[in-house]
């Protein structure tokens, strides 16, 4: 069966926040696509919705199944199912763990330009996000470890949120650097979340490297939280997992989303996931192909029509980082004159953190048409612009 990733129904007037909440009319901006999620899934929820009692729901051990079976076909991760905890979502999780595994005042280590809510989980729980900024050599962001390792080396640090793969970065981190990132974390007593929502968004051929399968014993310093919903386009549902191995910090985190509200699926939470898992795997690769496809389409049109700006490359992600420092030191007023009269809306780099200034990121999950409308305008844009 060969999915349909070009006549997308429209989302406009549908509440939808990528869409409804901005002027512009063509938005490449908030991290989720414009495509209907797997039929498959589709055709699961319906079934749900068609039983018609929407009463408390419990997580079947076929949502543990599910997620072990996907992980270990697709990255030949083994993951016990007993580690496996449900949440409501990534984020959830990110802010539960800061709860639970640090104190007020403690510092979070973390590596910017990195995804905006890491700053949210930390500080708004009181803690101190410690920016150690990821290293760019020639178009490519690098960890910068020596750095890490005064960060991490801090009596106050206790925990590290990890982007793998990195968003904005779309950078798959390497087995090598997995492994010293753990190495680090266990001499200086830190305990690394690995956030892998973006895992299995990444290019043909290319898998991410799930960090608790890095190393065997990458598992007594670290977890990860993982989900269909970047994947599926299922964010609306809020569907999540952290797998745990280490049991001491398990119980802990366990403990803390129960007291959060946070570990209760509502009614199509868990039929979203094992179908998705399960029946998805087909469409899943069809539209990865589609999305990097699209990245290179993006990459290249950067690198031959627009010389004032610079695209990163990467493996991973549907979302492309661009460098337009350039035009505008801060991109803000950039992008406010893109929407304003071109009406495209991408994510300012400053949210992003340190080094995010003068960048900004597409949002690459589209059809290819709307992608080659958005940078023919972003063209024309430009080129007004510098008038
Ligand atoms: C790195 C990362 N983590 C978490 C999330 C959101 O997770 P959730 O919707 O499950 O809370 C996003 C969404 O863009 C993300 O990019």
């Amino acid at each position: 069966m060969k999915y349909d990733f070009v006549n997308p129904p429209s989302r406009k007037g549908s509440d939808c926040y990528k869409y409804d909440y901005v002027k512009g009319d063509l938005p490449m901006w908030v991290a989720d696509m414009d495509f209907q999620t797997a039929p498959e899934i589709r055709e699961a929820l319906i079934k749900r919705v068609e039983h018609g009692i929407f009463g408390y729901s419990i997580v079947p051990e076929a949502w543990n199944a599910a997620y072990v079976s996907f992980y270990k076909d697709l990255f030949n991760w083994e993951i016990n199912p007993k580690d496996l905890v449900f949440a409501l979502g990534v984020v959830p999780i990110l802010s539960s763990s800061v709860r639970a595994l640090t104190k007020a005042g403690d510092n979070v280590v973390i590596m910017p330009p990195v995804y905006n809510i890491f700053y949210n989980s930390i500080i708004n729980n009181k803690r101190n996000p410690l920016e150690v900024p990821l290293v760019e050599k020639e178009g490519r962001y690098y960890l910068d470890f020596g750095a890490i390792e005064s960060a991490f080396s801090r009596p106050e640090t206790s925990l590290c949120i990890f982007c793998n793969p990195g968003n904005p970065s779309a950078r798959i981190w390497s087995k090598e650097e997995i492994n010293v990132l753990a190495s680090l974390a266990r001499k200086h007593n830190v305990i690394v979340l690995s956030d892998e929502i973006h895992g299995p968004i990444t290019r043909p051929g290319t898998p991410y490297v799930p960090f608790l399968n890095a190393k065997e014993d990458n598992k007594d310093v670290a977890f990860a939280a993982i989900s269909p919903t970047k994947a599926f386009n299922l964010a609306g549902i809020h569907t999540a997992a952290m797998v745990c191995p280490n049991k001491e910090i398990r119980e802990k985190v366990e403990r803390q989303l129960n007291t959060d509200e946070v570990a209760e699926p509502n009614a199509f939470s868990c039929v979203a996931a094992i179908s998705a898992f399960n029946e998805g795997r087909e469409w899943l690769k069809q539209c990865n192909e589609l999305l990097f496809s699209n990245r290179d389409y993006a990459f290249k049109f950067i690198k031959e029509n627009l010389p004032s700006l610079r695209a990163y490359e990467g493996d991973a992600t549907y979302l492309l980082w661009v460098d337009c420092s350039n035009v505008d030191k801060e991109e803000k007023r950039l992008l406010t004159y893109l929407e304003e009269k071109c009406g495209l809306v991408f994510n300012g780099g400053s949210h992003y953190g340190k080094g995010g200034e003068g960048h900004f990121r597409i949002n690459l999950a589209c059809p290819r048409a709307k992608l080659e409308e958005g940078l023919k305008r972003l063209k024309q844009g430009l080129e007004d612009y510098a008038l």
